[in-house]
């Protein structure tokens, strides 16, 4: 952890805590967050905190800071810190992101300019505090499309055999951390919160093209719903947040056409 604070903006507690100097080529940049506490909130509010922060810092790292240095009750989710949990989708200067992927020199402001990064919780969820985010609405749909395999029949003596090409199917979906950053950028889940949206669908796609399993006409019903895949206007918002490349837009559209053509 790199970043400090010189002159860091009193928090909203007003707790503020010994920062240590700023590290050599640090800049001093300004960190703009999106906070909300229901117990004092009736709604959310801005505040910047000027802190210093090395270009190779991620931004978890000045969230960091401002918690362990300035104000301790921001609130948010992170874990791994490595881009593989999930847990740390935010909205980065407008567009999600994981914020342990992001580095400062990625966001500076042009021409020497004061660099500001403004951060806000991903949308379309309930906020419960600050950055972090009720996850509920987004997991009901993750499970409602049966995420694992499904077979009938007896119990196998042996693995399940499956080809290198049968594997390659759908190779792609399986690379999802659950992070949100792509149906929490969906125009549709925005607006109609009751859309599946992406991310369940892709982990649809993960079982329904995998060979080994026989539940896909159960969940192509659940697709074909009202909520389902139709819903999906093929804008690839969510294919531009993925942070894990995986192609989602393409994974609906390869739903869709099994739900047209059956397998
Ligand atoms: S492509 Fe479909 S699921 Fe993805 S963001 Fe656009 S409308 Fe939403
Ligand atoms: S498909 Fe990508 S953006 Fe969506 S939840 Fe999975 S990893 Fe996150
Ligand atoms: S903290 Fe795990 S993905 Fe960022």
């Amino acid at each position: 952890m790199t970043a400090v604070a010189e002159n860091p903006t009193t928090s909203a507690s007003g707790s503020r805590g010994e920062l240590p100097p700023a590290p050599e080529g640090s800049i001093a940049v300004t960190v703009k967050l999106h906070r909300f506490n229901p117990e004092v909130d009736s709604e959310p509010r801005w505040e910047s905190f000027d802190i210093h922060a090395l270009p190779t810092d991620r931004v978890l790292n000045l969230l960091h800071t401002i918690k362990w240095y300035v104000d301790g009750t921001l609130t948010f989710r992170r874990s791994c810190a490595h881009g593989v949990c999930g847990s740390d989708a935010m909205r980065i200067n407008g567009v999600n992101r994981l914020a342990c992927k992001v580095l400062v020199k990625d966001l500076l402001a042009s021409k020497g300019k004061h660099t500001t990064i403004t951060i806000e919780p991903i949308k379309g969820l309930p906020v419960n505090k600050d950055l972090l985010v009720n996850m509920d609405p987004f997991l009901d749909a993750f499970k409602a499309v049966k995420p694992f395999l499904i077979t009938y029949g007896n119990e196998p003596t042996q693995e399940r055999i499956q080809s290198a090409a049968d594997r390659e199917r759908f190779d792609d979906t399986t690379k999802c951390i659950l992070c949100a950053c792509c149906t929490t950028s969906c125009p549709v889940f925005w607006t109609e919160g009751t859309y599946f949206g992406p991310a369940a669908i892709v982990n649809a796609h993960r079982f329904i093209f995998d060979s080994r399993d026989e539940g896909a006409e159960e969940r192509l019903d659940i697709l074909n719903d009202v909520d389902g895949v139709w819903r999906c206007r093929t804008t690839f918002n969510c294919t531009d947040a993925c942070p894990r490349g995986i192609q989602v837009t393409k994974a609906i559209q390869e739903v869709k056409r099994a739900l047209l053509f059956r397998r």
